[in-house]
């Protein structure tokens, strides 16, 4: 005997819509489904465009969902209408629906050694080339300089993984001005975001927004099917993910990828690499300059680790400290802040469950995982979840916490690609930043305020730098 899961009262033609759209400027877009599992409890179901969608917001229903052999990734809303905006054909790896895509499995499989540690160590140099071009943008500038930290860490991040995935320079520390294909990038994520919102019909008559949408998704795959066929022409030998995708073939079928999948999944990683890790830089410096602790404690260590000199990739693995800052910024502001699961439509069972047998599931349910609540359960983080506190992070207490508390990269076959890629990045970059600049927020009293498209940021963050040291 299963219990019905709890919902909120649904409107006609609307449903839940006016439930989950009640954000106040600077909260998450996901806030108001926060405080629905503050009302409703760690589960509960809405209906949202005309189907029904289950929200878990607690460690142990999510323990479950993780359970690879009875749930996996399912595209949920978000990623659907990514699908449909692009309206490509070809899907990246993040947007595809299901392992059995075989659009999915060809990627996965030619690109996972480009994504390993052997290949993102010979990416370090570069990683290096872009970080001193901040760290000299802001000592140039001096403490006059009132940084616009999520701004000047997304073209940091940008900036990288373009140069480190296809050998192309946005330059973006020397325009004011964004790059048209990220102009074009942020008008296709925010329209998804903001679709979110909106019903399906609705959606059809908003013509104006709908041609701007079709400007921006041709732009962009226009520009990542010229840098293929510009690659083909003048080819080169770096070890780049461009390459890795031409030059590779899948050692399942032994064939080699199309020019429409590997510019869609150019796109992903120019995407899914830049937005998550300029978030977490940002919400780490944050953390940090509220917590003037654990500031010094990092500075101290990159002290200790690295001095004066030139910032290594073998330093990498001893910013034990700076690690555990990393970890706890994205256990608070995870800044891929929600996915989706669902039961594995292989499985036998004809009545898939959750909560050992409590609620019952539909074949094809689609249950949203609530990063931002399952990763401040109390039931595993305690009574001082909420807080800041890099320490329980460290090693010794990070490897023992229960499997999946700690899950900003996702979890199982579908989890991310990319999370050494972001680990080495954020590291250098915290450890050369940290090294030549004294940082203070510009306006101590400041709150964290967030804004989301698809992924989550820092609104409004400023803070100010002076120099310890020469650049090294
Ligand atoms: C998948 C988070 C950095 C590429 C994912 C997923 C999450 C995530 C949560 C799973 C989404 C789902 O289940 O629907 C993050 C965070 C990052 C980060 C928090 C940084 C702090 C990167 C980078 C890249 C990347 C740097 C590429 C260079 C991808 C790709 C997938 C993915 C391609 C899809 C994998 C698949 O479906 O097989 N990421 N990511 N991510 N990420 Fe990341």
């Amino acid at each position: 005997m299963t219990t019905p899961i709890p919902s909120p009262p649904a409107l006609p033609l609307v449903g839940n819509l006016l439930n989950v759209t009640g954000a106040q400027p600077g909260e998450s877009a996901l806030k108001p489904f926060e405080r629905l599992a503050d009302e409703y409890g760690p589960i509960y179901c809405l209906w949202l465009g005309g189907s029904e969608r289950i929200v878990v917001a607690n460690y142990a229903l999510f323990e479950e969902l993780c359970d690879e052999t009875r749930f996996l990734k399912t595209a949920g809303q978000a990623l659907e209408g990514l699908n449909e905006l692009r309206n490509t054909g070809a899907r990246g790896m993040f947007t595809s629906p299901s392992e059995k895509d075989p659009d999915w499995g060809q990627a996965h499989r030619i690109l996972m050694p480009a994504f390993g540690p052997l290949a993102i160590r010979d990416m370090f140099d570069e990683m290096h080339d872009i970080a001193s071009q901040l760290a000299l943008k802001w000592a140039r500038l001096g403490s006059e300089y009132k940084i616009p930290v999520t701004e000047d860490f997304t073209r940091l991040t940008l900036d990288t993984i373009a140069i480190c995935a296809m050998d192309y320079r946005f330059n973006s520390f020397y325009q004011d001005e964004m790059h048209p294909f990220v102009q074009a990038m942020i008008g296709v994520l925010s329209e998804g975001a903001s679709r979110l919102k909106t019903p399906k019909l609705v959606q059809k008559f908003m013509y104006r927004r709908n041609e701007q949408l079709r400007i921006d998704s041709k732009y962009q795959m226009d520009v990542a099917i010229d840098l293929v066929k510009r690659r083909r022409e003048h080819p080169s030998e770096k070890k780049d993910l461009l390459n890795a995708m031409i030059h590779g073939k899948d050692p399942k079928t032994g064939e080699g990828m199309r020019d429409d999948l590997i510019a869609a999944n150019m796109i992903t990683f120019l995407v899914a690499g830049h937005e998550t890790t300029s978030g977490l830089l940002s919400f780490a410096f944050y953390y940090l300059l509220k917590n003037p602790a654990t500031y010094f404690k990092a500075q101290r260590e990159v002290d200790n680790v690295v001095g004066q000199g030139k910032v290594t990739v073998d330093h990498m693995k001893q910013l034990h400290y700076i690690e555990a800052v990393l970890r706890e910024t994205l256990r608070l502001e995870p800044t891929a802040p929600a996915f989706v699961r669902g039961p594995r439509p292989e499985n036998t069972d004809p009545f898939p469950t959750i909560g050992g047998g409590k609620y019952a599931l539909k074949k094809d349910s689609q249950v949203m995982c609530l990063l931002g609540k399952i990763q401040r359960d109390p039931a595993v983080y305690g009574e001082d979840a909420n807080e800041f506190r890099p320490e329980r992070m460290l090693d010794e207490h990070f490897n023992r916490l229960p499997k999946h508390a700690w899950k900003p990269f996702g979890t199982g076959m579908r989890g991310c690609i990319g999370r050494p890629f972001a680990w080495q990045e954020a590291l250098l970059v915290m450890a050369i930043l940290l090294q030549n600049f004294d940082f203070r927020l510009d306006d101590p009293r400041y709150d964290l305020k967030v804004k989301s498209a698809l992924t989550v940021k820092p609104d409004g963050l400023f803070i100010r730098s002076s120099m310890r040291a020469g650049i090294t």
